[in-house]
């Protein structure tokens, strides 16, 4: 069996497991959104790609679901049955959804998923309601659990991280490429666990705690998620660049662009390309600045430190004892997320 075959097979164990976890918090996740009012919940149905502007009926993208998927593992992991981590995933699904409605504003872009933005489909206004409806909804449906305090505590620790990332990558945009006033990587690193790491964590950490792990295995799984989070925003900037527009959906070089401090970009800044990258990006030349920036190793030392990260995500996932079966769908799961496409 050569590579790519292992490399496939693993992709399509992984589908499956994501499957089988969509399946299962589906229709907690659809009874919660038919709670909104009928008008925001046909744009939150819109954006899980449930429904077309109008209400009738997709089955569009609603992304890949490693939220909800890494809620239900985890409560596997603890050794309970996934149904235990279902109003986790809920929760972390919706968090997720609502960050992207306002983000998508946030960033001017027009398209998620190969559709319009809500804000593009609805407006703007329209669009932030059905954000906050969808925070205020994963609130509610934590604080319906028993002992759905702690949960709660737990979900706004990472909504907080959250507003911190997303503050820090909107305010790295306005920042030069060079000098004394350039983003580090070690920033960029912050500002991906905030952004990304922190709801990655607590998904599994929640589910988990749901499922009665106790805090040493809920403390290792947020870890496992923080780490994670911050591969998968490297991976993510590294398509940002390299990725065909035609598989992610995303346009090309469009980070490059809008001046997004991506971390293969703050590598090759700090080498001695540093200064004609700098220019090539200052003038908008996107397609050669990609070229130097792979040049300079931007693109190659960005996927060593994802790597690096997982490995990390590896020693916090043996450090603690989780049901073995889960576990290796837990890491199957991330292997994917490293090797994307999408
Ligand atoms: C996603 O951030 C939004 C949050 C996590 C708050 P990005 O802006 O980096 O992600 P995409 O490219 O729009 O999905
Ligand atoms: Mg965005
Ligand atoms: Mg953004």
């Amino acid at each position: 069996m050569d590579g790519r075959h292992d490399l496939l097979a693993g992709a399509d164990d992984t589908l499956r497991v994501l499957d089988r976890c969509r399946a299962l918090t589906r229709p907690a996740l659809e009874k919660a959104v038919g709670r909104l009012h009928p008008w925001v919940g046909e744009m939150a149905a819109y954006s899980f790609g449930w429904c077309e502007v109008g209400g009738a009926p997709a089955a569009a993208s609603g992304g890949k679901g490693v939220r909800q998927a890494l809620a239900v593992l985890g409560a596997e992991a603890a050794g309970a049955p996934g149904r235990a981590g279902v109003a986790a995933a809920v929760a972390v699904e919706l968090v997720h959804t609502f960050s992207l409605l306002h983000d998508d504003i946030m960033d001017g872009d027009a398209d998620r998923r190969r559709r319009p933005a809500v804000w593009k489909a609805y407006g703007t206004g329209p669009a932030v309601l059905a954000g906050d409806a969808l925070f205020a909804l994963a609130v509610e449906t934590l604080a319906a659990q028993p002992g759905g305090g702690g949960a709660v505590r737990t979900l706004s620790a990472a909504l907080a991280d959250l507003v911190r990332g997303q503050a820090d990558d909107l305010l790295f945009a306005e920042r030069p490429w060079t000098g004394p006033e350039r983003v580090r990587p070690e920033e960029y690193r912050a500002m991906a666990e905030h952004k990304t790491g922190a709801l990655l964590g607590c998904a599994a950490a929640l589910g988990a705690v749901l499922g009665g792990a106790g805090p040493e295995t809920a403390g290792a799984l947020d870890r496992v998620g923080r780490h994670l989070g911050i591969a998968f925003q490297i991976v993510d900037d590294v398509l940002g660049i390299w990725g065909d527009p035609a598989v992610t959906g995303k346009p090309v070089h469009g980070d490059l662009r809008e001046r997004k401090k991506t971390f293969p970009v703050l590598v090759a800044l700090g080498s001695p390309a540093g200064d004609r990258i700098a220019a090539l990006l200052e003038s908008g030349d996107a397609p050669r600045a990609a070229a130097l920036i792979e040049e300079a190793g931007g693109r190659s030392t960005a996927m060593a430190e994802a790597r690096r990260h997982m490995t990390v995500v590896e020693t916090a996932l043996a450090g603690v004892p989780l049901a073995a079966a889960p576990a290796d769908e837990l890491r199957s799961l991330l292997g994917y997320l490293l090797r994307r496409e999408v």
